[in-house]
């Protein structure tokens, strides 16, 4: 499955605006909702357990920007293998789209893809 190059393009420079001064460690996210592109970068704190993750802030930034689900979301890091949705963030993703494409990607453009229902079966809903 190919990845989608405007949220791959989208995912890279958002990135670069994470706050991550405690771990060192950049993540950028990028999805669709409807025609647009929301992106988030991970924050961190001093109170390290305040910190949020990249998925995390793309979702505010979709549903405060008055949207409710999502068909496709591209996560960009710079680790060795790329880096999966942490748990908090998959039960996150499956809030509001249990059938979303989700591509983990790296700068060695090692991709893997996955549906956020298989990367979190059974997930929480009431
Ligand atoms: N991080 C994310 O942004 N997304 C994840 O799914 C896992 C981890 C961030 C949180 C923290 O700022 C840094 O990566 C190291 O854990």
């Amino acid at each position: 499955m190919n990845i989608p190059k405007d949220l791959y393009e989208a995912a890279i420079a958002v990135r670069q605006k994470a706050h991550s001064p405690y771990s060192n460690f950049k993540v950028g996210a990028a999805l669709r909702s409807a025609n647009n592109i929301f992106v988030g970068a991970n924050v961190e704190n001093a109170s390290y357990g305040l910190s949020r993750c990249a998925e995390q802030s793309a979702i505010q930034t979709m549903v405060s920007s008055g949207y409710k689900d999502f068909t496709e979301i591209v996560i960009y890091t710079e680790a060795d293998t790329p880096a999966s949705p942490c748990g908090a963030c998959r039960q996150i993703l499956f809030e509001f789209s249990p059938d979303a494409k989700v591509f983990i990607i790296n700068h060695k453009k090692v991709l893997k893809t996955f549906t956020v229902k298989e990367l979190l079966p059974e997930g929480f809903s009431f």
